[in-house]
């Protein structure tokens, strides 16, 4: 069944970054009003749809919506991608969950943003700046045609760094290139947020560790009901076991075991891979259906 427009999360606005990432706004003047950095929301896109997992990437308490940037990674995200057009509404939408990012009180904040991970920061790198932290943001992305809120970041950060793979934008560099220039420049860093792939984490949280400084990173692995029962989030932090949809998703950086994480995640990559393949071939199918009618 495909959601109406007259659902509670309709889609208000929608800005294509590049052909893999897009950006949805969503109306939903409550889960405007109770967001806070780090939450997360669990989307469905039909009511027989999957659940899948989303940050909250900003929020607009006066106008009563969300912001989603979303990576169309698979089957779900590359469906959302098709039919989440403004007017559209999600069938579901669940939230905020997790625990919120702890907002410290340290005074100088380095904020690292990898790829899709530079919305996620976002939250953290204003809240940051309100409770009166100097902020400094990292950005990196593989070339100049995926940057996205450049500008967003310079109006809310105090320093920004923008590192790309190639040199097309910023600095060249990796994003750990861009940490060891604010380190050098900054070494009463008090605190690092880092968030990316699970691999950049890692190497963020390698880059800080001879420093000890501080490092907090947004792990997320698969998650099914988000709601600590089924335990499909599980991840190792130092040596404890935590529930990232519960007691996360924002753990220590130097404690979370990166490379049990990213095993985890790979775990069901056939049956991912077979309903991308499922999917495909009945939109295939559909658009091959509808020429033919149009001929006929
Ligand atoms: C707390 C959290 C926040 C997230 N925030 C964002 C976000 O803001 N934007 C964004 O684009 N993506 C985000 N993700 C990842 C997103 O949930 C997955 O990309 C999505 O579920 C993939 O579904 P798919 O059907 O398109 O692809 P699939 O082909 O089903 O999966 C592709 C990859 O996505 C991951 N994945 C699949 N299912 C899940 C699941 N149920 N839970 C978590 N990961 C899964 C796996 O690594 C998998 O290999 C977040 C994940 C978590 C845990
Ligand atoms: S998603 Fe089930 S316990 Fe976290």
């Amino acid at each position: 069944m495909k959601a109406t427009a007259m659902s509670n999360f309709e889609i208000v606005a929608r800005e294509d970054f590049s052909n893999v990432t897009y950006l949805l706004e969503v109306r939903h003047p409550l889960m405007a009003k109770a967001a806070k950095p780090g939450q997360f929301v669990i989307v469905m896109l039909h009511e027989n749809g999957e659940r899948i997992p989303l940050t909250i990437a900003d929020f607009d308490r006066k106008q009563g919506t969300i912001t989603l940037v979303i990576q169309a990674v698979g089957k779900t995200t590359r469906q959302m991608q098709q039919e989440c057009q403004v007017g559209a509404s999600l069938f579901a939408m669940v939230g905020p969950m997790g625990t919120p990012s702890p907002i410290s009180h340290a005074k100088k904040v380095l904020c690292v943003g990898g790829g899709l991970g530079v919305a996620p920061i976002f939250p953290q790198a204003r809240a940051f700046k309100e409770s009166g932290a100097y902020v400094i943001a990292v950005l990196g992305f593989r070339n100049k045609d995926l940057v996205f809120w450049e500008d967003k970041f310079r109006a809310s950060c105090d320093e920004l760094i923008l590192c790309t793979n190639d040199g097309s934008a910023g600095m060249k560099g990796m994003i750990t290139d861009g940490i060891k220039v604010a380190l050098a420049q900054h070494p009463d860093i008090e605190e690092v947020v880092a968030i990316g792939p699970p691999v950049m984490m890692k190497a963020c949280a390698d880059a800080t560790r001879p420093y000890k400084i501080k490092t907090m990173v947004s792990v997320n692995p698969i998650m099914v009901d988000g709601t600590g029962m089924c335990g499909g989030c599980r991840v190792k932090v130092g040596d404890q076991v935590k529930f990232a949809c519960v007691d996360g998703p924002d753990f220590d950086g130097h404690l979370v075991d990166f490379d049990d994480l990213m095993l985890r995640l790979q775990r069901y990559t056939k049956d991912e891979k077979a309903a991308h393949e499922r999917w495909s071939d009945s939109c295939r199918m559909t658009t091959q259906g509808g020429s033919s009618t149009l001929a006929g």
